[in-house]
C-alpha cells in the first residue's frame, strides 16, 4: 500500500472520523483548518480580504448517514450564509452533496440543497456543489441541473482524473466551474492513473473551459500548472473577469498572496468546523510533505 492509499483509508474511516470530532483540532489540523466555529472562520476571511483574496466557505463534513445530522448540517450552512450576508464579507459557499443527505436519499438531499441555494440566491452568495468520489459524482451533477432550472447561482467541479471530464466539461460550460485534478482514490476503469496523464488532461481542461465556458476557477498549487496558465491568458487576452485562481487555506500562503498582488482575482478555500479529518487525511494523501506542517504545529506548541 502507498502512502497515498494508506491515508486515503485513513479518510475514509468511519470510526476514527467519529472520534476526531470530539478533540477539537489535532495533529497540525489547525494550519489547514480555519477554526471550529463561525466566529473564528468569519476573523479568517477578513483576514484574508483585507489583503484583496476572496474565499469560499466549506463547513467541514461528509459522507452523512443519518438525516439529523444532514438537517443540522444544513443549518450550520443557512448560519454561515446568514453570516456572510451581515458582515459583508467577500465569500461565497462550497458544499459537498454527501454531508445533506446524498447518500441517505436523492430527494432529501435536494430539498436540504434547495433552501440554501434559495437563501444564498436571495443575497446574491454563489454556491459550489464540491466533487465526491465517482460514485456520487452523476447524482451530484442531477442535483445542480435540477436546481439551476431556478438558480443561477450554482456551480459545480469538474476533476481532471476521469475520463468523462471533457464530455462534462463541454456539457456544463455555462456553468462557472472549478476546475481540479481529483483527490479521491479512483478505479483505472474510469480515472487515469498517473500524474502524466492527469496532468495533461487537466491543463487541456482549463484550457477549454477558459476559452469557451463562463467561469473558471483554477484550483491548484501546482506551480508548473499556474506559470502556463499565466501565460496562456496572457497569450489568449482571457478578460479578469472570467477567471480566478484558488487555493485551499493555509497551503502556500506566500504564493497565494503574491498572486492577489499581481492582480489576478485569487480565492481561498476555507474549511472549518468540527469534522477536520477526512478533509485533513485527504490533503496529507495528496502531498505526504504536508506531514511538515504537522511536525511543525507539534513543535510549535
Ligand atoms: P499536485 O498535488 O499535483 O502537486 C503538483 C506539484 O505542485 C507538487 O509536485 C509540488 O511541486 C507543488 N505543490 C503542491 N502542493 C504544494 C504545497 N503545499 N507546497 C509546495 N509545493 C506544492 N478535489 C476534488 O476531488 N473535489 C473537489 O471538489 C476539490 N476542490 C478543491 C478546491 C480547491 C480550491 C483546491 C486547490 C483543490 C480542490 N480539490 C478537489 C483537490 C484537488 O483535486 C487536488 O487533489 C489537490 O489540489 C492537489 O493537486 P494540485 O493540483 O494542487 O497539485
Amino acid at each position: 500500500m502507498s502512502l497515498k492509499d494508506f491515508f486515503i483509508a485513513l479518510s475514509e474511516n468511519q470510526f476514527l472520523n467519529n472520534n476526531a470530532k470530539k478533540y477539537g483540532l489535532k495533529m497540525g489540523a489547525a494550519s489547514v483548518v480555519a477554526g471550529t466555529n463561525i466566529n473564528e472562520m468569519i476573523k479568517s476571511i477578513k483576514e484574508l480580504n483585507s489583503h484583496g483574496i476572496s474565499c469560499t466557505i466549506d463547513n467541514l463534513g461528509e459522507f452523512v448517514h443519518d438525516k439529523a445530522e444532514a438537517t443540522a448540517a444544513k443549518n450550520q450552512i443557512l448560519a454561515v450564509i446568514e453570516a456572510v450576508h451581515e458582515t459583508g464579507v467577500d465569500a461565497h459557499i462550497s458544499l459537498k452533496p454527501s454531508q445533506l443527505g446524498l447518500d441517505i436519499d436523492y430527494d432529501f438531499c435536494y430539498e436540504n440543497l434547495k433552501e440554501i441555494v434559495e437563501l444564498a440566491d436571495r443575497y446574491d452568495i454563489f454556491v459550489n456543489f464540491d466533487m465526491e468520489n465517482y460514485a456520487r459524482l452523476q447524482p451530484s451533477f442531477d442535483l445542480l441541473e435540477e436546481l439551476s432550472r431556478e438558480h443561477d447561482n450554482i456551480g459545480t467541479v469538474i476533476q481532471a482524473y476521469f475520463f468523462r471530464a471533457k464530455e462534462d466539461i463541454e456539457k456544463y460550460k455555462n456553468y462557472r466551474l472549478r476546475i481540479v485534478k481529483g483527490a479521491y482514490k479512483e478505479p483505472s476503469e474510469v480515472a487515469y492513473q498517473t500524474k502524466e496523464e492527469i496532468d495533461r488532461n487537466y491543463i487541456e481542461l482549463l484550457e477549454y473551459h477558459l476559452l469557451n465556458g463562463k467561469f473558471t476557477s483554477i484550483a491548484t498549487h501546482d506551480h508548473n500548472v499556474i506559470n502556463h496558465m499565466k501565460q496562456f491568458i496572457a497569450a489568449h487576452n482571457i478578460p479578469k473577469e472570467k477567471y480566478e485562481f484558488q487555493m485551499l487555506y493555509g497551503f502556500r500562503r506566500d504564493m497565494q498572496l503574491e498572486l492577489a498582488k499581481e492582480g489576478y482575482n485569487f480565492c481561498t478555500y476555507v474549511p472549518f468546523g468540527q469534522d477536520w479529518y477526512g478533509y485533513f487525511m485527504r490533503r496529507l494523501a495528496e502531498r505526504p510533505q504536508n506531514l511538515e506542517l504537522v511536525v511543525k504545529q507539534v513543535f510549535n506548541k
